[in-house]
This record gives C-alpha cells, structure tokens and sequence, in this order.
C-alpha cells in the first residue's frame, strides 16, 4: 500500500478479523471483499499479482476447521492460480513448514524433503476423519 499498489483483498474471516483491516479501510487503493477463495474467484480488470495466503495458519486454527484447511490449501490454491493464468499475472504462495511434517534438519533448504507423517496429528486429514461430525 505504500508504493501505491491497488490492493484488493479476499478474506472470508474464518480466523481473521475485518479490525485487523482498520488501518486500510479509508486507503483509496484498498478493497475488501468477505469471500470464500474456496469458490470460483472473478475480478474485473487487469492484475498484476495473485498472493495466495489464505488458510487457517495455527494449529488451534487448523485442527479445528480441518476440512476447511484441506479444501482453502486444495481448491482455493487451484482458484488463485487459475486467476493467476487468466489475468497472466504473477503468483505467489506462502506455504506453511508442516510441509516438512516434524523437520530433523534446521532451518530447512529447499532440497530437504522432510519428515512427514501423513496420519498424524498435524494431517488434516487425520483430524478430519477424527472429527464425530464427518
Ligand atoms: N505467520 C507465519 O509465521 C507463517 C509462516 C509460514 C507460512 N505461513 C502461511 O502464510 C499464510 C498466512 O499466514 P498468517 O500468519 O498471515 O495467517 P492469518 O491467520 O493472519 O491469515 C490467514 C487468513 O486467511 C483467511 N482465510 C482462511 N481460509 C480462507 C478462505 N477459504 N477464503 C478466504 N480467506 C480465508 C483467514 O480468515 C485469515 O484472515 C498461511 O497459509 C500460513 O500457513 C505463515
């Protein structure tokens, strides 16, 4: 916002708060919009950038919202980038290190491949079929 980029916003609040926006309300550049990017996404006009940073980022957070974190993490990245393609813009995504599952190598290269464990208590899938409301 700083260097005048126009700035538009996706966010469906299901760990975050519009407060945590306050400061960008007034910004001429700045829109906010409550949305799932779990549905198909569509926006007017050029972009030059699509930033895919949409998830439940905390443990709290993503245990208890587990399918919700498997489809933003699935559905939502195949949105972003499917917006990313149409409007041929740049993507960028932030993953998360659980990609590295419970890493024995500290800070993590790029080449590391990790030490994951698929069914344990970090797999949203695990949590998912744990979950009595399925
Ligand atoms: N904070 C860190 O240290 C860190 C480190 C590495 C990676 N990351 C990754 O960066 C991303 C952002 O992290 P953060 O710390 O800013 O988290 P954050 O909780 O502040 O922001 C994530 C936002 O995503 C929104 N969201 C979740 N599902 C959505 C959906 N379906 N549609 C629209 N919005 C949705 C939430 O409401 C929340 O506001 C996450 O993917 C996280 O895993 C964060």
């Amino acid at each position: 916002m700083k260097e005048d980029w126009e700035v538009l916003c996706l966010d469906n609040l299901i760990t975050g708060d519009e407060a945590n926006l306050s400061h960008l309300k007034d910004h001429p550049g700045f829109t906010f919009e409550n949305f799932n990017v779990i549905n198909p996404i569509t926006v007017e006009g050029e972009l030059d950038w699509v930033m895919h940073l949409a998830s439940p980022a905390s443990p709290p957070d993503y245990f208890k919202h587990p399918i919700h974190t498997l489809k933003v993490n699935s559905i939502g990245t195949m949105n972003a980038l499917g917006l990313a393609k149409a409007k041929k813009a740049s993507f960028f995504l932030t993953s998360t290190s659980e990609a590295y599952g419970d890493p024995l190598v500290h800070p993590q290269p790029e080449s590391y491949w990790g030490n994951v464990n698929p069914i344990g208590p970090r797999g949203s899938m695990t949590r998912a079929s744990a979950s009595p409301k399925r």
